[in-house]
């Protein structure tokens, strides 16, 4: 088959675009271990009460460790009882915190500002994620996800002192 010389030279960017973006996301798994995040286990939302998210709220680990468990619902996250308005974690500088968030609802997002923490809450799954909270100051977990009327509300703090 006989190539013109402009299709010779399309076919060979897009192999070199093609190879690029394989070899980016071999080495994003390999080298950074950069993952989709997967749900951690199946959770039935009408019995949220039987499981650790009857709950919400900080669990102190060894150390700098924390697990936070945070409900989602139309239209507020539930990060503990005493979390107050808006609802607030609070964690020492140099803080890993890992978050396990579900939905009982709806679908809802998890985004925290400053952080590469991006979570989709889907009911009946526990998402997971880590954080490192380095410097002091406040980040928001916004809900990313559009979830009806009260959307735009949907928003939780994080103070890190
Ligand atoms: Cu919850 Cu948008």
């Amino acid at each position: 088959m006989e190539l013109n010389k402009l299709e010779r030279y399309w076919l060979i960017a897009v192999g070199v675009v093609l190879g690029a973006f394989t070899a980016a996301t071999i080495v994003a798994l390999l080298f950074f271990n950069i993952r989709l995040p997967s749900p951690v286990e199946r959770i039935d939302p009408q019995r949220l009460e039987e499981t650790e998210f009857a709950r919400p709220g900080i669990r102190r680990l060894t150390g700098s460790r924390y697990e936070a468990y945070i409900v989602a619902k139309s239209w507020a996250f539930e990060v503990g009882p005493d979390a107050g308005t808006p609802p607030t974690l609070r964690f020492p500088a140099g803080s890993e915190v890992t978050f396990y968030v579900t939905s009982k609802d709806v679908m809802h997002g998890f985004q925290i500002e400053g952080h590469t923490a991006n979570l989709e809450l889907v009911p009946g799954q526990i998402a997971r994620t880590t954080a490192r909270f380095n410097r002091p100051g406040r980040y928001n977990i916004i809900c990313n996800h559009y979830c009806g009327a009260g959307h735009h509300l949907m928003y939780a703090t994080i103070l890190v002192e």
